[in-house]
């Protein structure tokens, strides 16, 4: 019999059942969207301050180099909607370039975050007083009906990369239901991180300093504050690799010791061998061939790419 104790843990928790479907699997797993806590996303934001951590500065500089062009491009009075906002930072480039060719700028950013979200509305009031902001706070990947309720020609954002954790399966049904929604006219902008030599890739998800290693084991942590589980988290260490054939960056948690782990939320013991490997991420790392096969699949076509000098990151323009 569960204490109840046990049962409000086991009742009162929204992770519990992806916990224990992924421990109990064989191989092992850890569902990624358990990094996002309050440490993991401040984790993250020095990740993507880390010197070998390329892509958000990377997708910054395009923005600001190519802001114009892209919404040349793009077309004529635009309303701007963006997939997984978080707090707009990079969106303020292209926003303040909009507000230069319309004098009306409608922006809906969508996340699941209520706290991004009302930071975003904050900022970019303070920012740019002609901007309407219409936050929906959501969890985009089952596509966003409420899209389809938008008149005029909308420009989507899906940036950041966020592309490349899922499957190239999901990827396509989730282009596919954003696609959905939109008409004919409307477009996409989608970043993505280009395929390129490991010895890039590598460092990128295994930083000297071990940020990512930390980002990567605060899932453990985690689970030892939410579940009260017992994970001796300094026997675990971060691995990344790279799959060629797969073309994505793959991240572990190895265990280093043969060991045991209680999670009392869950009723449940979980042995690691020396070696045993847990898989908590895939980052699919684009070509151009794979972009244009993906946007072609949801019922895209792929105009323009724009990239850095080194082809490091890419933002692509599609169009319905
Ligand atoms: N989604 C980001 C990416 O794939 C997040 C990320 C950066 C990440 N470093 C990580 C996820 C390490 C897991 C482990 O680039």
């Amino acid at each position: 019999m569960a204490t109840s104790k046990q049962l409000r843990l086991l009742t009162d928790n929204a992770i519990a059942l992806d916990v224990r479907q992924g421990l109990t699997a064989s191989p092992k797993y850890l569902p990624s969207k358990l990094f996002y806590d309050e440490a993991g996303s401040q984790l993250f934001e020095q990740i993507t301050e880390l010197p070998e951590y390329y892509l958000s500065r990377t997708e910054r500089s395009i923005l600001e180099q190519y802001a114009g062009e892209i919404l040349a491009n793009a077309g004529p009075s635009l309303t701007l909607v963006e997939l997984g906002a978080g707090t707009a930072a990079k969106t303020c480039i292209l926003i303040e370039e909009l507000l230069l060719r319309q004098s009306r700028v409608l922006f809906y950013p969508i996340d699941v975050s209520p706290s991004a979200l009302e930071q975003a509305v904050r900022q970019l009031g303070r920012q740019f007083p002609c901007l309407r902001v219409n936050p929906i706070v959501g969890d985009y990947t089952g596509g966003v009906p409420a899209l389809s309720r938008i008149t005029g020609r909308k420009l989507v954002l899906y940036i950041g990369s966020s592309i490349g954790n899922f499957e190239p399966p999901q990827a396509i049904r989730l282009l596919r239901r954003i696609r959905q929604t939109l008409r004919s006219g409307d477009a996409l902008l989608l970043g993505a991180d280009f395929a390129k030599s490991p010895k890039i890739l590598v460092p990128a998800y295994d930083d000297a300093q071990g940020v990512t290693a930390a980002f990567n084991k605060n899932i453990l942590a985690r689970l030892n504050r939410e579940l009260e589980a017992d994970f001796d988290v300094d026997a675990f260490r971060h691995i990344a690799l790279w799959n060629r054939r797969g073309s994505r960056m793959e991240i572990y948690l190895e265990s280093m010791t043969a060991q045991t782990a209680f999670l009392p939320a869950l009723d449940l013991d979980v042995a690691f061998e020396r070696g045993e490997r847990m898989h908590t991420e895939n980052s699919y790392k684009y070509t151009d061939a794979m972009i244009e096969s993906i946007l072609r699949e949801s019922g895209f076509t792929l105009e323009q790419t724009w990239c850095d000098r080194k082809r490091w990151f890419g933002l692509h323009l599609a169009r319905v």
